[in-house]
């Protein structure tokens, strides 16, 4: 795993050797004959990297030699070597290192830094906790203090995030665009903005552009052709100003419904009737998700997409458009339309909407299958709009979403990240946690990075049961061979999110040691059971929160092997080819059936 506790006899071997070579002078030299003592050698080695500023102590240095096969050998490999130690550091440092930073490390040994870090991942699970009064209890028991937990980097701020976004997703005073400028999310908050005269002029040239939708990450190389471009002309295209204008038309839609279709098949379909929106100029408004039909998903969220993502259209025009339905005029004016006004085939593989002319004829090449590249394929029109529709249904997380992420983030690499907060934070915690202001820097610039995962992450959704029959299948070992092709050009790549519903496959995974798996807890199917059968048994929230959270790792990890028969995995490359990820490419253990 990421960062084991250090090999305490690789480390001296190493350190020892350099601080001879080092330690010229005499305080020096005491500090390298305490070395199999244990304690000076740790000074000595802070001391080396004190001198420098730095103070990675126990992190990805440390991780680095344990790892490596003796990197610090010869007197030409430059860890330490780098850094002359000055007597008078030597001394002085060692007083401040023995009382502040030894106690980690040696803790590290004995087991307390084990419990440390338990109780630290154990305090994360608390605070993301549902139930209030397991939280209180929590709190009561570990004698801790709520604010005296460190921040955790692999979480999110839920409530922030939404509150962002929603300034994001609405028009700006007197703009005709939501406030997307090249400012990121927070920054764009920071009173700078407003104050400067200049400055308030090009943020309005910015906004009025609406260049920058802001859930499009990397660059325009990065990502499916026009990109930006669509997915702000269909953010425009769902919100008008006004939604009461006569000439305002809608498609109403629940998602599909029956128990044969898929997560992603219902997903698809949507996408089918967005396309058909726009050729027909509607907004589009979903109605009955069955999906989201479950306790989890409260009040006015329940059975609605805007339980998990943000809503497909305003208030105002969802409003207005049940308003419509109950009117027989507006029917039979088509003002308003639902499902039922087309057939399935219209949904399914209806005309891509052509208002940015065809945009797919030039999409990269960079899907591999089966050893080579995928330059041209039939329906490239759908594979592109589809990819737009998805991103855009999916272009902000709600606050339920988010938080399924967190839970997800903290049991897979909550321990991981204790172990580094743990280390950085270089006090005696929870005895000592010292101050928690938040300076500038931290509310508006930092504050906008996502969480943290162990990158590079390679996500892997490997899809059997009863796909026989809409795709050919392909065993786990095809899967990891592609793994393993990756990891051939990315040698630091060694840990896989792997998504599936087989506990076959989660047992053939323990066979591969040089992987690090994170996977989901959750039952897994055995045999032959169909997918219904499946979610059926595992409950309806269940069987949709747990699917969503691997469909956005998927997203957001470097890497991904997948199946494009599926349909699912058809959409994650989607997502990927409207998040950035273009040039990580697709390898792909087969190809769509249409193709
Ligand atoms: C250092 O390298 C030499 C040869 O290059 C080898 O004989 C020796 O065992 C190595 N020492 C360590 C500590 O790895
Ligand atoms: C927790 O910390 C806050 C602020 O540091 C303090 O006001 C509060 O009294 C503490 N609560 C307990 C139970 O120690
Ligand atoms: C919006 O326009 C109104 C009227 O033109 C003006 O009074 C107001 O200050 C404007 N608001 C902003 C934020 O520019
Ligand atoms: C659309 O369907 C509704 C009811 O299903 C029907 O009343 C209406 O006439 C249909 N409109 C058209 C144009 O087919
Ligand atoms: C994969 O490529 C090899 C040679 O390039 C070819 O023999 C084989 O039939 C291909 N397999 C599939 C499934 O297309
Ligand atoms: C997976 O492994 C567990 C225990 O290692 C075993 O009980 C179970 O039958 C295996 N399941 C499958 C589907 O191979
Ligand atoms: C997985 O979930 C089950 C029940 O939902 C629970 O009993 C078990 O302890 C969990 N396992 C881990 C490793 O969290
Ligand atoms: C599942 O497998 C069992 C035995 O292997 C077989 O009898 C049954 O018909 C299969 N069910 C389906 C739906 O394929």
């Amino acid at each position: 795993m990421y960062m084991e506790p250090f090999n305490q006899k690789s480390l001296e071997r190493v350190v020892s050797q350099r601080a001879l070579q080092i330690g010229s002078s005499f305080p020096c030299q005491i500090c390298v004959v305490g070395f199999l003592s244990g304690v000076c050698l740790t000074s000595l080695f802070l001391a080396a990297l004190t001198s420098l500023g730095t103070f990675e102590f126990g992190g990805i240095s440390f991780s680095a030699i344990s790892l490596g096969n003796s990197p610090l050998n010869s007197s030409s490999s430059g860890f330490i070597s780098e850094y002359t130690v000055s007597s008078a550091d030597c001394k002085l440092k060692r007083k401040e290192i023995i009382t502040e930073r030894w106690v980690d490390s040696k803790g590290s040994k004995n087991g307390v830094d084990d419990e440390r870090v338990s109780l630290l991942h154990s305090a994360w699970s608390a605070l993301l906790s549902k139930s209030e009064d397991g939280e209180i209890a929590f709190w009561e028991s570990a004698g801790l203090n709520k604010s005296a937990v460190p921040n955790a980097p692999h979480l999110e701020n839920c409530k922030l995030s939404e509150q962002v976004n929603e300034r994001l997703d609405k028009r700006a005073e007197n703009e005709s665009l939501p406030p997307w400028t090249t400012w990121k999310g927070l920054l764009d908050t920071h009173p700078a903005s407003m104050l400067n005269e200049q400055l308030r002029y090009f943020r309005h040239q910015e906004i009025s552009e609406g260049a920058y939708p802001p859930w499009i990450t990397g660059s325009d190389e990065e990502n499916y052709p026009l990109t930006r471009k669509v997915q702000r002309d269909i953010w425009l295209h769902q919100h008008p100003e006004n939604c009461r204008n006569p000439n305002t038309r809608f498609l109403v839609a629940d998602w599909e419904r029956l128990p044969g279709f898929g997560i992603g098949a219902q997903l698809a379909g949507m996408c089918g009737l967005l396309a058909i929106a726009i050729n027909e100029k509607r907004v589009l408004v979903t109605s009955y998700y069955n999906r989201a039909d479950h306790d989890g998903c409260k009040g006015s969220f329940r059975s609605s997409w805007s339980c998990y993502f943000f809503p497909e259209t305003s208030q105002e025009c969802r409003d207005r458009a049940f308003e419509l339905m109950g009117s027989k005029e507006a029917l039979e004016r088509r003002i308003i339309t639902t499902k039922d006004n087309y057939t399935s085939k219209e949904i399914w593989t209806g005309r891509t909407p052509r208002v940015w002319n065809e945009p797919w004829s030039f999409l990269q090449p960079t899907t591999e299958i089966n050893g080579s590249l995928v330059a041209f394929h039939r329906k490239m029109d759908r594979r592109w709009w589809r990819a737009q529709a998805i991103r855009y249904l999916m272009r902000f997380q709600t606050q339920y979403m988010c938080g399924l992420m967190n839970v997800a983030r903290n049991a897979a690499f909550g321990k991981e990240a204790a172990k580094m907060v743990l280390t950085s934070l270089g006090r005696e915690w929870p005895e000592d946690f010292g101050n928690k202001r938040r300076s500038d820097i931290e509310e508006f610039v930092w504050a906008n990075y996502r969480p943290w995962i162990p990158r590079p992450l390679l996500s892997m959704h490997v899809r059997m049961g009863d796909k026989a029959c809409e795709m050919k299948v392909v065993e786990f070992e095809g899967y990891m061979h592609l793994a393993d092709r990756i990891r051939q050009r990315f040698p630091h790549l060694k840990s896989i999110w792997l998504s599936t519903e087989m506990q076959e496959v989660i047992n053939k995974s323990k066979l591969y040691t040089n992987w690090n798996f994170y996977y989901t807890n959750v039952t897994r199917q055995v045999g032959n059971m169909t997918m219904a059968t499946y979610e059926a048994s595992l409950g309806r929230q269940t069987s949709t929160d747990y699917p969503l959270v691997n469909f956005l790792m998927a997203t957001e990890a470097d890497f991904f092997v997948g199946a494009l028969g599926s349909t699912w995995c058809f959409l994650i490359d989607g997502m990927r080819n409207t998040g950035g990820k273009v040039m990580a490419g697709y390898l792909s253990v087969n190809k769509d059936r249409f193709w």
